[in-house]
């Protein structure tokens, strides 16, 4: 069964997640993730809070612009700063985030080195009073998204848990893996579940969630629900999928031939939203081995996608390949 969560104030009838993808959680996706699935809310890509609060209103575009046809919008800030955490998450509630979330998980260097992302899991009482600057200045639910640390006893998950949990946030997400690991390492089911059993805010799992398989293993951490990231790319209906699942009922996923022109119709919305087709095309040669996952000339594909310098030439490989 899909069941419903409760985060703070708010209650969502799913407890599946379209978590944040940096380059790749902008409008054109969300709304493609909405068309085909009801999750319970999805995420915006990671945004600096420097960032966010400097730039012009032209560039913020393509983080805060929220399609029409979307649904529950968590905003994901990176910060090394509690004062523009501070001003940043009055933004984003004034934008009509629905939720707002801490990245406290990226483990790139040029994050790790400003003190921000994965960095704050060393530093606890900062880290606390991080989340009560975001929750002195919202109404909305606050949400904190982590790693494990796959190295340590498990005192490390305890104290960081109880931080979390004592400064006001009102959900955790827990990514099951070490900071130092990159995604080839499974997931660290058993850490993940220390948080469930220690925690009474829900937590929510995080961690190569593809199918039903991996689903059921992520819900047998006692998580209240799951989160979806790479997954979901290149396949929207895939929350969608996962939940006729559990609930019994059939779901028919689209044929090659709209994959393709979903495809499309992605790139096309960047295209928009970054005014810029080349940029758009740029963009599009990373999302090609996710939208062609399942056909047998992927490779060539990849290839051609590389090659294409219009959105006119995108369609026309979609329609050789996808068929
Ligand atoms: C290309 C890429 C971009 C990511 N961007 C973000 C991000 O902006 N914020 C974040 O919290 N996590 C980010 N992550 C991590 C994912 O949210 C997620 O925790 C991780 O991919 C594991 O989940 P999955 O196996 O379902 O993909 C990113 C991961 C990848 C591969």
């Amino acid at each position: 069964m899909v069941k419903p969560l409760h985060i703070g104030n708010r209650q969502f009838a799913s407890n599946l997640i379209q978590g944040p993808l940096a380059g790749v959680s902008s409008a054109p996706f969300r709304r493609l993730v909405w068309r085909y699935s009801q999750p319970a809310f999805t995420y915006t890509e990671m945004i600096s809070c420097k960032t966010l609060l400097n730039m012009s209103i032209k560039s913020r575009q393509r983080f805060i612009t929220r399609a029409p046809d979307e649904g529950t919008l968590c905003f994901q800030l990176s910060a090394n700063d509690a004062n523009e955490l501070a001003e940043a998450t009055k933004l984003v509630t004034d934008l009509g985030a629905d939720l707002v979330d801490l990245n406290c998980g990226c483990p790139k260097k040029k994050i790790r080195t400003k003190h921000a992302g994965s960095k704050h899991l060393s530093d606890p009482s900062r880290l606390a009073q991080f989340i009560k600057a975001m929750k002195d200045n919202t109404t909305i639910p606050v949400s904190v998204k982590i790693r494990v640390d796959g190295d340590s006893d498990d005192n490390f998950n305890r104290d960081i848990g109880m931080v979390i949990q004592d400064a006001g946030a009102d959900v955790l997400v827990v990514h099951g893996r070490n900071w130092r690991d990159d995604y080839d390492k499974p997931v660290f089911y058993d850490q993940i579940r220390y948080f469930t059993e220690t925690l009474s805010i829900p937590v929510i799992g995080n961690g190569d969630v593809a199918c039903h398989d991996s689903l059921q293993a992520m819900l047998a951490t006692g998580c209240a629900g799951a989160m979806i990231c790479r997954a979901g790319v290149g396949q929207p209906w895939l929350i969608g999928a996962l939940s006729a699942h559990l609930t019994d009922v059939p779901f028919t996923k689209p044929v090659p031939s709209a994959i393709g022109a979903l495809f499309v119709e992605h790139v096309a919305g960047l295209a928009d939203l970054l005014a810029s087709e080349k940029f758009a095309l740029i963009q599009a040669r990373k999302f090609a081995k996710y939208y062609g996952r399942e056909i047998p000339e992927r490779r060539n594909f990849c290839e051609a996608v590389n090659n294409c310098e219009t959105l006119s030439d995108l369609a026309y490989q979609c329609r050789r390949f996808f068929v």
